[in-house]
């Protein structure tokens, strides 16, 4: 009965570590990278509607941009796998040399201060990549230990 009781203060924190357990065990990466250009495809159809010249002016499609990282997010943990991983940074950083490659050599493009701006976009991914490792770990020894 105790042990029962415990549980509900439990559940946040297993719900938090089960979002990374239950995803990489049954990681499909085949069908994820099958799954990944449907997102690009659908943010190079967005993208196609901004002008050209507004490529680099994030305002004009951080909208898209922010549909596209949901996309990724939702078809990742879909098949199983957890968001963000190298291959999904892959994929991203592919999807950026396509659309920005040319804003960081022209800088007059930018109407704004972009750092402040990009920089986050891709940075807390890969923080949380190393955050995800972290916990990925963390599992493994777990569930070794209870096996
Ligand atoms: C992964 O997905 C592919 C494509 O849908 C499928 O052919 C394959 O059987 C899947 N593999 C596993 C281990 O589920
Ligand atoms: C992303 O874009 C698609 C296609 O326009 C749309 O159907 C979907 O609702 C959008 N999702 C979000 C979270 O904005
Ligand atoms: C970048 O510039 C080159 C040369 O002007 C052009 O061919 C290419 O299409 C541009 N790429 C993008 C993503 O705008």
């Amino acid at each position: 009965m105790q042990t029962r009781a415990q549980w509900p203060h439990l559940l946040p924190l297993l719900l938090l570590l089960c979002g990374g357990c239950t995803c990489v065990c049954g990681c499909n990466e085949t069908e994820m990278l099958q799954r990944l250009p449907l997102c690009g495809k659908a943010f190079a159809d967005m993208m196609h509607k901004v002008d050209v010249w507004k490529w680099c002016d994030l305002p004009e499609f951080v909208v898209y941009y922010n549909n596209f990282t949901l996309c990724t997010e939702e078809e990742t943990i879909d098949v199983g796998c957890y968001w963000p991983n190298p291959l999904i940074q892959d994929f991203i950083i592919g999807i950026h040399q396509q659309f920005f490659s040319n804003c960081t050599v022209d800088r007059t493009h930018w109407e704004d201060p972009p750092d402040e701006v990009l920089i986050p976009l891709i940075v807390v991914p890969i923080l949380l990549t190393f955050a995800m490792a972290g916990l990925v770990t963390w599992h493994n020894k777990c569930s070794g230990g209870r096996l």
